[in-house]
């Protein structure tokens, strides 16, 4: 646990070396490494440290949800990159897919990382699609909102049905997610929502600090409603900006996002060792989320 602080400080400096260098300028800031606590509570075998005398230098931390691996964060100090280090910590990684049993390994990257791509596809995962990240002032937004169409209705940790929760992400991602639902019902700045058409309930979103993700839908043709539902919730919040990750394989997502006058910040890759989920179906949370 105590090793995690550090090593977020490793994953912030390295992202932001390279978002710079691509001229995005820095991506990343230092949270508390909440997830990171709770998949290593969860699955120790998941996280892996590069050191060397003493000194953190790379991490790598992947979780596993039924038949799916995915690799959260996969990072080396700036100045130690391009010797061997990822390598290494890519095959301790993946010796946990195995371990678990784990068909399916995925991981979102930058797009813009010719050094991460190739590192993956030399170790079998392809990409699939691209997964914008996409943000617009609240004020903008705020002109831009009709009615909403679907309804919100507040998840606790106590109400949810994590069996309904199971069948969407079963639909949507090919795998059951209940701990992780957990994990964000008990995470106090995150709100938790399913989403209605009248009676039915059609998917779930969560919200946090003006970000929405993940979002689910069992119906690919909610997607483009739930999302604008969404967004006119988080307007309602103080959140100054208001963003979401969005996969390029999702047209009325994509659609959506720029009828509310949303802007690409960063474009990301989802890769994987082979096709799963419906990705018109799904938003992901963050890259190491998912
Ligand atoms: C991606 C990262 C973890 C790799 O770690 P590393 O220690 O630099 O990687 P290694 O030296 O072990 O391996 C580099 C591999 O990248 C690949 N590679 C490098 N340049 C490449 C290029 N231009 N085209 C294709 N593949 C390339 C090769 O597979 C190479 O392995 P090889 O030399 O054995 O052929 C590290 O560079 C990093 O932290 N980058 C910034 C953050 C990031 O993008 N992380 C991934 C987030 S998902």
């Amino acid at each position: 646990m105590e090793d995690l602080e550090r090593a977020d400080q490793i994953v912030v400096a390295s992202i932001n070396e390279l978002t710079a260098r691509r001229g995005f300028g820095p991506m990343a800031s230092s949270h508390p490494p909440n997830f990171q606590a709770f998949s290593l509570r969860d699955d120790a075998e998941g996280l892996w440290l590069a050191e060397d005398d003493g000194e953190i230098i790379g991490f790598a931390w992947s979780w596993v949800c039924g038949e799916l691996w995915f690799l959260a964060q996969l990072f080396v100090s700036p100045d130690r990159q391009g010797d061997g280090i990822g390598n290494q910590l890519l095959r301790k990684a993946f010796a946990h897919a195995q371990m678990r049993g784990a068909s399916i390994k995925a991981l979102i990257t930058f797009a813009f990382n010719n050094v991460s791509q190739g590192l993956y596809i030399s170790h079998g995962l392809f990409p699939r699609h691209p997964i914008y990240m996409v943000s617009v002032p609240r004020d903008r937004l705020a002109l831009r909102l009709a009615e909403p169409r679907l309804r919100l209705e507040p998840l606790t940790a106590k109400t949810a049905r994590f069996d309904e929760l199971a069948r969407i992400d079963v639909s949507a991602l090919s795998v059951p997610r209940e701990k992780h639902h957990r994990y964000l019902l008990g995470d106090s700045a995150t709100g938790g929502f399913t989403i209605h058409a009248g009676s039915a309930c059609v998917g779930y979103v969560y919200i946090s600090d003006g970000h929405i993700g993940p979002l689910a839908v069992r119906r690919p043709d909610a997607m483009g409603c739930a999302f604008a539902t969404a967004l006119s919730f988080a307007a309602r919040t103080n959140s100054q900006t208001i963003s979401a990750f969005l996969p390029g394989a999702s047209e009325s997502v994509l659609k959506a996002a720029t009828d509310h006058g949303m802007r690409i910040t960063f474009p990301m890759l989802l890769m994987s060792s082979r096709q799963f989920g419906n990705w018109d179906s799904y938003l992901p949370r963050n890259p190491g989320f998912m």
